[in-house]
């Protein structure tokens, strides 16, 4: 009873705080795909937690040298564990496509792959890592929107930051252009462990931080309000609470 009330209350504060904005910023992670059937990478049930075919860490299936080396296993990992067709926006997502529309929700940064926010229906969006709805041939050059043989017979690979790859500069720039101008940033959905996209958070100078996680995070003493709940829950709610107002 007495958290369900707590939550409600951190809720309605996040609204309040989400109405007065003047230029707010979505900051995301695996978290917010998670209710569109997403795994995470951490924490027990995630991606990281177990070895492929008994075998392989995903971890080191996602580096460039494996991909290099073994660029089979690679296409059947991502295939089999990170599948991005007919995934559906979760109402999480709907309330940031809303955000959007009604002019108040600047910005997505997001750390995640799977292309959601642009299927939800939200047009600005910055992908730190990449998107896994974007390929290319490293001979030719030839652009696909999803694994393919190209017909120069190069290699094939995923428009993604795998470990041990650098992040682009310019989608890089865009973020920290971002979060410097917002004067709200919502955080929600990341363990915020990787880095470098971890560390951009601190470009942001604006008054409200805010952070919705299931666990908690190393931000969690910076931030104005922590909602240790479900992403998709908290923002429909909040969303509903902004469009009776
Ligand atoms: N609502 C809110 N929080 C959630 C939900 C949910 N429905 N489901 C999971 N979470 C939280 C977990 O508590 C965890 O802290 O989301 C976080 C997910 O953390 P990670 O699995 O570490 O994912 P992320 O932070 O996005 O990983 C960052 O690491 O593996 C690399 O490149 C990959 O982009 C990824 C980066």
């Amino acid at each position: 009873m007495k958290n369900e009330k707590e939550l409600e209350e951190k809720i309605l504060k996040l609204a309040e705080i989400i109405k007065n904005s003047k230029y707010l910023v979505f900051f995301g992670g695996a978290g917010t795909s998670a209710d569109s059937g997403v795994k995470t990478f951490r924490g027990k049930d995630g991606l990281y937690s177990s070895l492929y075919k008994n075998k392989y860490r995903p971890e080191e299936i996602l580096s460039i040298d494996f991909f290099l080396k073994n660029r089979k296993i690679f296409n059947e990992y991502v295939k089999e564990k990170l599948p991005i067709e007919g995934l559906k926006a979760n109402k999480g997502h709907k309330a940031l496509v809303y955000l959007e529309k009604e002019g108040i929700l600047k910005t997505i940064i997001t750390q995640n792959i799977d292309d959601l926010h642009q299927v939800s229906g939200n047009k600005n969006v910055i992908e730190l890592h990449g998107s896994l709805k974007r390929w290319y041939c490293l001979d030719c050059g030839e652009k696909f929107t999803k694994n393919t043989t190209c017909e120069c017979g190069g290699i094939v690979r995923p428009e993604v930051t795998l470990y041990g790859e650098q992040l682009n500069q310019k989608t890089v720039d865009d973020a920290i252009y971002e979060l410097y101008e917002a004067d709200t940033l919502i955080v929600a959905g990341t363990s915020l462990t990787v880095y470098p996209a971890a560390y951009y958070i601190k470009y942001f100078k604006g008054k409200n931080l805010i952070i919705i996680n299931n666990d908690e995070t190393q931000y969690d003493t910076h931030a104005s309000l922590v909602i240790n709940g479900n992403f998709a829950e908290v923002l429909d709610k909040v969303a509903n609470i902004i469009k009776k107002n």
